[in-house]
């Protein structure tokens, strides 16, 4: 029986704005790198393919006067928190995310392919665009530029790293201390890239790595993005908020692969899930309440703002969510949450309540039974391989998850019951290039 995919999207306290005010949340998980251990090594306990973390080379300043509420504005880079996590761990798959707007492709490819090494073939990368226009003030650049252009720059960047991973054959080393020749020049190739965009010669100065190729994850959900998902990518992560939309994605996007000669099973599509459970539905809901009203306005309003692409932060949070057109610049989800709110004729505060708890993803809260009857009904009706998993507070949401959903869906055979291969292209079961 086919199982699903499970990745965990780390973040400090958790996903929901407010982790940071409940009492059991470790408050200081920003700077303190034995909180991430934590999670690492209760996503093993729990058996899931790979962590992900996303990330943003800027503070979100664009929160305004609401910055300093947020846990997540200044925390630990991902690339080197993921490079200390793999010697902590010895299963799980580690991803993170780089931008293609702000990081050559040169520098990433070698640092992928160096954690591909040290994690014994667990790395992966998630290519972004970067949407927070702001981080281009942290680079020498004045503007962000336009979002196709973007796109098109992250094309071709995926074609640059792929190719420098290419850049040698797994027995180039072949180290002969008799003859002094350390590799073979045949089984060193040079990549020599001129495009409009970059200029590579290569080769990597990384050997081969054990996946030969880290694993490429993609999460935008546009039209530009699913085309760079469906050429290039292994994982794609979205956010989905109904079985039927996660439906239309998944056709749509598993329809573009053979055209790129690439398979159904070649690539992995996970929308994000955040699950409150508990052995009470009642219970579960009390524990997804606490967090609501934990937040407090000024963020609720400045988050809404951000993420929709109006300015929200001046309105009385208890009016009801103006008429608006959606922010093509914000992202594909500036649209589905005004057309939610227009459809469920909510207030500032109930929009925001909702998007805290859920940015666009499927939420969940109940009993592991009534959880795991969502998560295989989405899984056997062709809405997703898996989910990524984005608790509202750590430790205690992701704890419920893996001592309750695991069981249940273990129990239903539709997840692992022990790690088997070694890399994580393994795990996920996705073709070697
Ligand atoms: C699960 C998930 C993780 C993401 N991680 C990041 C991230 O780390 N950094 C970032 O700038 N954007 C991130 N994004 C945003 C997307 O990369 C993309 O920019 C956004 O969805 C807008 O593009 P689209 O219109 O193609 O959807 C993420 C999106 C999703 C669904």
């Amino acid at each position: 029986m086919a199982e699903m995919k499970l990745g965990l999207f780390i973040r400090p306290t958790g996903h929901h704005i407010a982790s940071w005010r409940h009492p059991n949340a470790h408050d200081d998980a920003n700077a303190n790198f034995s909180r991430f251990v934590e999670m690492a090594h209760t996503a093993e306990r729990g058996l899931f393919d790979m962590l992900f973390s996303a990330d943003t080379p800027s503070a979100w300043t664009t929160l305004g006067s609401a910055l300093n509420r947020q846990h997540y504005s200044a925390w630990l880079e991902p690339y080197t928190l993921l490079s200390a996590l793999a010697t902590q761990t010895k299963n799980i798959g580690l991803i993170c995310t780089k931008s293609t707007s702000f990081d050559p492709p040169y520098t990433v490819a070698r640092q992928f392919a160096t954690l591909d090494l040290v994690s014994g073939g667990r790395s992966g990368v998630n290519i972004v665009t970067t949407g927070n226009g702001r981080a281009a003030l942290n680079y020498s650049q004045e503007d962000h530029k336009p979002k196709s252009e973007r796109y098109a720059i992250a094309d071709e960047f995926v074609d640059v790293i792929r190719g420098l991973w290419n850049s040698w054959d797994a027995d180039a080393f072949i180290r002969n201390k008799e003859t002094g020749t350390f590799f073979d020049f045949n089984k060193m190739h040079v990549l020599n890239h001129k495009g409009k965009y970059f200029q590579v010669e290569g080769p990597l100065n990384v050997p081969r790595s054990p996946q030969g190729r880290p694993i490429i994850v993609q999460a935008g959900a546009s039209e530009k993005g699913r085309e760079l998902a469906a050429k290039s990518a292994d994982v794609i992560f979205t956010a989905t908020q109904s079985l039927k939309m996660a439906q239309e994605f998944y056709a749509d996007v598993k329809s573009r692969l053979s055209k790129y000669g690439r398979h159904n099973s070649d690539l992995k599509i996970l929308p994000g899930l955040s699950v409150t459970v508990a052995k009470t539905q009642a219970e579960a809901q009390n524990k997804f309440q606490e967090l609501q009203d934990l937040i407090h306005p000024d963020h609720g309003l400045a988050y809404l703002s951000r993420r929709v692409g109006h300015d929200f932060t001046k309105m009385d949070p208890d009016l009801v969510v103006p008429n608006l057109e959606a922010v093509e610049e914000v992202g594909t989800r500036s649209g589905q949450m005004l057309d939610l709110a227009r459809e469920k004729n909510w207030t500032l505060r109930q929009l925001y309540q909702h998007f805290a708890a859920t940015r666009g993803h499927m939420v969940l809260i109940g009993t592991p039974e009534n959880v795991v009857d969502t998560m295989q009904e989405w899984f056997e009706s062709n809405a997703c391989d898996g989910f990524n998993l984005i608790p509202s507070l750590f430790p205690d949401e992701f704890d419920a998850f893996v001592n309750m959903v695991v069981p249940e869906l273990q129990s239903r055979s539709i997840f692992r019951t022990k790690y088997e291969g070694t890399t994580l292209r393994e795990l996920l079961g996705v073709q070697s290039p």
